[in-house]
């Protein structure tokens, strides 16, 4: 059992830091994003120790293009090793796994790595691994649009339909609860364009810690600050506490 008495159902993970890591140990950056990797497992154990449903990943942004072309190479590379490698230790845990994103942009081998990684892990019916591959928020909101003017433009759906509920279903998770807790790691306290509509009420927890050095201890001291947090969703502090109390020991 756990110590905590609220957990996120969902935990967002904005996982910065690997070129500095590196960079401080007088290492070529590849070496923070090959460090990252263990930091990824230990994330993966311990959402599923505590029961977390769902654990997103942002892996690489639409804008991390923009890299130097070895390193986005590098980091191609990296995700199709760890596509490889890592889905028996998944299915062995009970993880499924989902790549979220514009996947067309990928080549075609990786497109079907991705797939087959995805149906391996299908069956499985534990945590829910989400990992955000040339994600970005602002596509994802984009092609929710597009979609719904796909079908105002076929005739399926009238502009007056359009509400949050419908924009929220057409968005890349619209099957699973929204975040309730992003972390970032690295020092930056920004967003860098990660998931944006369905944030918008997580609790955001920024630490100075590099993503390689993100270990277990470092993951609990966040799960203990979202403990403390009171989730008010725009309602009053005495409006929660008279609902408990009203409620018994619910
Ligand atoms: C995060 O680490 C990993 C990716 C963006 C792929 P960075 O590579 O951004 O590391 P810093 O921010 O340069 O230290
Ligand atoms: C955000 O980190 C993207 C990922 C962690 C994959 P960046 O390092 O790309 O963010 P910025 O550019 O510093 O905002
Ligand atoms: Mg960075």
């Amino acid at each position: 059992m756990t110590e905590f008495s609220q957990l996120p159902r969902h935990l967002a993970i904005i996982m910065d830091g690997n070129g500095r890591w590196a960079r401080q140990r007088g290492l070529p950056r590849s070496a923070g994003h090959k460090a990252g990797v263990a930091s990824v497992r230990t994330a993966v154990e311990q959402c599923a120790l505590h029961g977390i449903e769902v654990l997103t990943l942002f892996a690489f942004s639409s804008e991390n293009w923009k890299r130097p072309e070895k390193e986005v190479g590098m980091l191609m590379d990296l995700f199709m090793t760890a596509l490889r490698g890592e889905v028996k230790r998944l299915v062995r845990n009970d993880v499924r796994l989902r790549i979220i994103g514009e996947r067309e942009a990928f080549s075609g081998k990786m497109q079907r790595k991705i797939a087959e990684a995805e149906t391996a892990t299908a069956g499985c019916t534990g945590l829910i691994l989400q990992i955000a591959a040339n994600y970005g928020g602002r596509w994802d909101i984009t092609q929710a649009v597009g979609q719904l003017a796909r079908r105002v433009e076929a005739g399926e759906l009238r502009a007056a339909d359009i509400d949050e509920t419908r924009i929220a279903s057409a968005l890349a998770f619209a099957d699973l609860p929204d975040p309730d807790l992003m972390i970032r790691t690295g020092g930056e306290r920004r967003i860098s364009n990660f998931i944006l509509w369905q944030t918008a009420y997580a609790e955001l927890y920024f630490t100075d810690r590099l993503w390689p050095d993100f270990d277990q201890p470092a993951f609990m001291e966040a799960l203990r600050w979202f403990d403390g947090r009171q989730r008010r969703f725009g309602r009053t502090g005495e409006q929660l506490m008279g609902e408990r109390l009203g409620s018994g020991d619910r």
